[in-house]
């Protein structure tokens, strides 16, 4: 299915889904609490300036868009994630040591631990600003015309370096669903395993996670257990996939590794990611 049919679906879905604090269960490895299916950004706009939350413009510098490593200034139209979390999921949605997922039709999914929220600003956006269509060209994935909506997590990245060499990892599109859960750390990090993974396993959880899985935890977009398919690499395939996987396979749409890094941070950081992943018990 195209992106195009699949969001045509998807807000055919919507409109009869759930109204906004309806929540429905799901089961994840991690134990998440309820999701809240998200309404068309048509309800969500009644429904949120009813609340006293309307609509924000919002530049970003998107890096979906980005050539080369330079993004260009794009301004939508949307919520302030922390005050439209606040509505969807309660008050507490941001508390302590919980982290949120951001699941699209697709089964593309962003963890995001809520501490981020605290340190940046985002917000949930619905349309461009100058009314030109709601999508990307992803380049780094060889995706043409990705419809972003119904939602969009953006970030105020203008003025932070950090988030500029991030990349669009945790800016999860075509979002549907929003939950709140425990923080994966105990299911990425289990029993016995010594804490000096605990950075590489943020890595897989920022870089890899949103498609793959580890030890059953992750996203469904190419579920594909971490733990399990690095025994088939060598250090050195494993970084030259990780880095370059268009050279190694022609046409897929497996993303370059932290593409806005220096080669020798990019470098390191899958030789940190190869030995977490092969340090992890079988389960
Ligand atoms: C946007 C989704 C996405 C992300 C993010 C992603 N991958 Fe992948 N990955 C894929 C797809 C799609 C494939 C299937 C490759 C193909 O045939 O095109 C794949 C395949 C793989 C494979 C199997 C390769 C083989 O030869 O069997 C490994 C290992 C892998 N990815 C590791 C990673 C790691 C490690 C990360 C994080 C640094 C990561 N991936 C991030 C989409 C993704």
């Amino acid at each position: 299915m195209t992106g195009a049919t699949r969001s045509v679906a998807r807000s055919t879905a919507l409109s009869m889904a759930l109204r906004i604090g309806a929540a429905i269960a799901t089961g994840t490895a991690a134990g998440a609490a309820g999701a809240v299916e998200l309404p068309t950004p048509a309800a969500a706009r009644e429904q949120l300036a009813q609340d006293g939350v309307p609509t924000e413009v919002v530049t970003v510098l998107e890096p979906h868009l980005a050539r080369k490593g330079r993004m260009p200034e794009v301004r939508y139209v949307g919520f302030p994630a922390d005050a439209a979390l606040a509505k969807l999921l309660g008050p507490d949605w941001n508390a302590a040591g919980r982290e949120l997922e951001f699941r699209a039709l697709d089964g593309f999914v962003s963890r995001i631990p809520v501490e981020r929220f605290a340190q940046h600003r985002a917000w949930l956006v619905i349309a461009r600003e100058d009314g030109r269509p709601f999508q990307v060209d992803n380049h780094l994935q060889g995706e043409q015309q990705v419809p972003l909506g119904p939602f969009y997590l953006v970030w105020d990245n203008r003025r932070s370096k950090a988030l500029q060499a991030e990349g669009g990892a945790l800016w999860p599109y075509q979002v549907g669903a929003v939950s709140s859960g425990p923080s994966s750390t105990r299911a990425l990090l289990p029993g016995g395993l010594a804490r000096r993974y605990g950075a590489a396993a943020d890595l897989a959880r920022t870089n890899c996670l949103s498609c793959h899985r580890i030890r059953g935890y992750g996203g469904d977009k190419m579920p594909l257990d971490l733990d399990v398919a690095v025994k088939g690499f060598d250090a050195a395939a494993w970084r030259r996939w990780l880095l370059t996987p268009s050279a190694v396979r022609p046409g897929t749409t497996m993303p370059p590794l932290a593409e806005g890094r220096s080669e020798a941070d990019r470098a390191a950081m899958a030789q940190q990611l190869y030995d977490y992943l092969r340090a992890l018990p079988a389960r």
